[in-house]
């Protein structure tokens, strides 16, 4: 790698611990006004002094993120599919030139192993990884999973592989049975995805097991930004991921935020 490279991936993960708390807030990429992200300044800027870095979409960044925030940017650039069609038919969406006028730390790439459109994503993810190279910019695979995708070791492990032999420099992937062997098989550092909303401590578990298994970090949006106290939630997940927080010590992380937010509304 060379020194903007560098220089830009210590940005997201953070070189004290080589861990990353990421913030993942692009979801209306594809899913429109998702569940508590409808006015996405509201949420994102009580939760960004707790996030690495924020995973999100230039339409999103330009409109409702500060510039003087300084928040590393990990930008969402594929696209072009909604919930209602086939989500596996993306196509890069920002140019490289807009990602270096927006001074991205990253950028991020779908890629939908085994699903309709599998070659596009992964040539559009080397396409990708050549414009980083040539500017000094890491690429995010995602492992998108398709609707009749597993996630077991041996899918994600796949998915996560191929990105990795293309050419990304970070990878995100799902917690599954067996992780471990998901990490061990890819040659570049994993970060998680949250996933769909559960229960407050279960999020926190797979944040703890993902960590333990090997993965830099997480890359959380539902369960911290459709959580009753977001901010309760991301504090808990940097606990667990820099702190070496227990998940009891993280939940309670999360529940004294959550009652110091209920005294404030009661007045
Ligand atoms: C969507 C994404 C999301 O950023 C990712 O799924 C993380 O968010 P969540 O924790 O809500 O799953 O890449 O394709």
């Amino acid at each position: 790698m060379d020194w903007g490279m560098q220089n830009r991936f210590a940005r997201i993960v953070k070189p004290a611990d080589g861990r990353a708390v990421m913030l993942a807030v692009d979801h209306g990429y594809f899913l429109g006004p998702t569940s508590g992200l409808e006015e996405p300044r509201k949420t994102i800027e009580p939760l960004l002094p707790y996030a690495d870095s924020i995973m999100l979409t230039r339409g999103v960044l330009r409109s409702s993120v500060d510039p003087a925030a300084n928040v590393p940017i990990v930008l969402r650039v594929s696209g072009g599919t909604s919930i209602l069609k086939e989500l596996s038919n993306e196509e890069i969406t920002v140019s490289i030139e807009d990602a270096v006028r927006l001074n991205v730390s990253a950028m991020a790439l779908s890629i939908f192993v085994g699903s309709e459109f599998e070659k596009q994503t992964l040539v559009s993810l080397t396409r990708l990884v050549d414009e980083g190279v040539k500017y000094g910019i890491p690429v995010l695979a995602v492992t998108a999973v398709g609707k009749d995708m597993a996630r077991d070791a041996r899918y994600l492990g796949l998915a996560c592989r191929i990105a990795a032999e293309l050419g990304a420099d970070l990878v995100k992937t799902y917690y599954c049975e067996e992780f471990e062997s998901v990490v061990q098989s890819c040659p570049v550092p994993i970060i998680v995805a949250g996933g769909k909303k559960t229960p407050e401590k279960e999020a926190l578990e797979l944040a703890f097991n993902s960590v333990a298994g090997g993965a830099v970090g997480v890359d959380m949006g539902r369960n911290i930004f459709q959580s009753d106290s977001p901010v309760g939630m991301i504090r808990a997940v940097g606990a667990i991921v820099h702190d070496k927080a227990s998940v009891e010590e993280a939940y309670r992380i999360y529940e004294s935020a959550k009652g110091a937010k209920a005294r404030r509304a009661a007045g």
